[in-house]
């Protein structure tokens, strides 16, 4: 949404449209944008289902007058189908009042017979459309937006964010927020609000995090924020440290492409600073006790999707170093059971967008139970680092494709990152050993970037393969969620049926699953390593090809070993066991993105789905 105050013009349509373009990946269903005016009695909209493409043409058919307000939505459907009616913004008040939501109210049905009782017709399903007439309802009775918006937000339960203007106050966008994010930017003679910066990254870097249940007012040269009561209330300056370019494809087929080739600079970026001058690691915003952390007994990882497989990598470093037994566990379960967690627990939450309401439901819950809860977030000003205990940016700047790339090898460095402060501060490990694992994690940049140079190989192998209808991955150690990393990656882009077994489980049912020719990928452990892992695993591979298996297995540089094993090798360079799956992922990311560009689909935004869920 902006506000401006050159008069009516185009822009805070263009604003409003570019917005949307930066922030489609959250939500792909349906679009629409509503404007407000000098001299106009009603708010001009257009909604559209489907792809932000289809706004923009029906606008292009049907034009919208200039306007000095505007708001946008991009839908992620929940609560009825993504159709023309139901998308955003929703009318009322004779059209004079235009409102748009994310989140779900979940007192909606009550409302909405209350409403029908009164004589309010609707249009549509949509839960959205109810606080629409509530707020119509209550400017009625108060003639003023802010506080018909506030009485309006303390009659919804659920999740909102929620988005005003009104055809009598042409200047002026109010915003509720509670449980969705929302982010003021500050313009000059404008003003801008989105569900994250990216919205207006490209006018403005200043910007305004608010908290939780406060209500805010744009106009052109003022922004005020109040709690829910009403009572005055402020938001927290910060600057946005990346470029608008960040956000772009710059020169690449899709954001994904070039997600997939930022990904040194993520590690890198996500190592910088970390050390002060005695070699001691540094986190970002460390509101904990080191007492605390030394009598951490207990670390549970929560996260979902991708971030989840971030933690299960972790787990495997973290207990080494730190001897600190570690549970990871998606979000939504932990939430949902009766978790043991207590004061010596530390919940590490991992999220990119830092938005996720699963995520964001567990935090609560483990503060509640008395744990100190760090974040592992790649977003700045979102609403998880704001309500933890300590927070590790992975600093790999934005990430708009659908499907995590570049996030996720940063959670892994930043989660590693934390397991070797852990260690330093609880004894486990001196400065120099922290400082040495240090610069071999440094050094994995270089060899990612090697990884990625090699890719014209896996992305042949894939377009070789558009009629693979089930994929298998098996590893072991990190390996494992490695291979679910490259399955849910599958599963995702190319919608083919994949996935992840821990190698030796294999033989107690998976196997079953093997016929001939059945494609089936392999992570191989360094042969370097100290342990039997790798003889296991070529173990494991001769057991499948032996049943018929077309055998792509990703080994380092020199494992001759299991050249004769293969049906096709993907070689990544050596690296300590630990620090390979930064490595080991990257083919599978790129076979996964090739597939499904063979097969002709939209590797960005993926059928179905949604960048940050913040919905539970
Ligand atoms: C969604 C996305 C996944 C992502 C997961 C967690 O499901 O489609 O790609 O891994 O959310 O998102 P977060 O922002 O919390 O890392």
């Amino acid at each position: 949404a902006v506000a401006g105050d050159l008069g009516a013009n185009e822009r805070p349509l263009e604003v409003a449209l570019a917005g949307l373009k930066r922030l489609e990946y959250r939500g792909y269903d349906s679009a629409g944008v509503a404007l407000v005016g000098p001299g106009r009695d009603v708010a001009a909209f257009a909604k559209k289902s489907g792809k932000l493409d289809n706004l923009v043409g029906e606008i292009a058919l049907h034009p919208l007058p200039p306007a000095t307000a505007a708001i946008g939505h991009t839908r992620w459907a929940t609560h009825g189908g993504p159709t023309d009616t139901n998308a955003h913004p929703h009318l009322a008040d004779g059209d004079r009042l235009a409102v748009i939501h994310n989140g779900i109210i979940e007192n909606f049905s009550a409302l909405r017979q209350a409403l029908t009782a009164s004589g309010v017709e609707f249009l549509s399903e949509t839960d959205t459309e109810v606080a629409a007439q509530l707020l119509a309802r209550e400017y009625r009775t108060t003639g003023d937006l802010t506080a018909a918006m506030a009485a309006t937000a303390r009659q919804l339960d659920g999740t909102f964010t929620l988005l005003a203007v009104h055809a009598d106050d042409p200047t002026t966008v109010v915003g509720a927020r509670h449980d969705s994010p929302l982010v003021v930017g500050l313009g000059e003679g404008e003003n801008f609000l989105g569900s994250d910066v990216a919205a207006f990254v490209e006018h403005t870097k200043e910007a305004l995090e608010l908290g939780q249940d406060q209500i805010v007012t744009i106009t052109p040269d003022a922004v005020t924020v109040t709690d829910f009561a009403g009572n005055p209330a402020e938001g927290k300056r910060f600057t946005v440290d990346w470029d608008a370019a960040a956000a772009e494809k710059g020169g690449f087929d899709s954001f994904m492409d070039k997600e997939i080739h930022d990904q040194p600079h993520a590690v890198a970026d996500t190592l910088l600073g970390r050390t002060d001058a005695a070699g001691r690691i540094i986190l970002d915003d460390l509101r904990i006790d080191e007492a605390v952390l030394r009598s951490v007994d207990k670390i549970i990882v929560i996260a979902c999707g991708t971030a989840a497989y971030a933690g299960h990598v972790a787990k495997y470093a973290i207990e080494h170093w730190c001897r600190i037994p570690v549970e990871v566990e998606l979000a939504h379960e932990f939430r949902y059971r009766d978790p043991i967690v207590d004061e010596r627990t530390l919940v590490v939450a991992i999220s990119q967008s830092g938005e996720t309401m699963d995520t964001l439901m567990a935090v609560r819950h483990a503060r509640e139970q008395g744990a100190k809860v760090l974040a592992i977030v790649n977003t700045n000003g979102s609403t998880i680092p704001r309500e933890s205990d300590a927070v590790l940016y992975t600093h790999a700047g934005p990430e708009i494709a659908v499907a995590s790339t570049k996030a996720f090898l940063a959670q892994i460095t930043a989660a590693y990152i934390l397991g070797l402060y852990l260690a330093q501060l609880r004894g486990n490990k001196f400065p120099d050993e922290v400082a040495q694992l240090f610069d071999e994690l440094r050094d994995m940049s270089r060899k990612v970037q090697t990884v990625i140079e090699r890719g014209e190989y896996v992305r042949a192998t894939a377009r070789s393969m558009e009629a693979a209808d089930k994929v298998l991955f098996l590893g072991r150690h990190v390996g494992y969620p490695v291979a679910m990393e490259g399955a849910l990656k599958l599963k995702e882009l190319a919608y083919i049926h994949a996935e992840g077994f821990a190698a030796g489980e294999l033989k107690h049912g998976p196997i079953a699953l093997i016929d001939e020719g059945q494609p089936v990928f392999v992570v191989v452990p360094s042969p370097r390593g100290r342990d039997q892992l790798h003889s296991k695993v070529v173990s494991n591979i001769q057991e499948i090809r032996a049943r018929g298996a077309r055998t792509l297995v990703i080994a380092e540089d020199g494992d001759d070993e299991v050249r004769k094993y293969a049906d096709e090798i993907f070689w990544i360079p050596q690296a300590p066991s630990l620090l390979q799956p930064l490595l080991a992922v990257v083919p599978l990311q790129i076979f996964a993105m090739a597939l499904a560009g063979a097969k002709g689909l939209d590797v960005d935004q993926p059928r179905n789905l949604a960048k940050s869920v913040t919905v539970e």
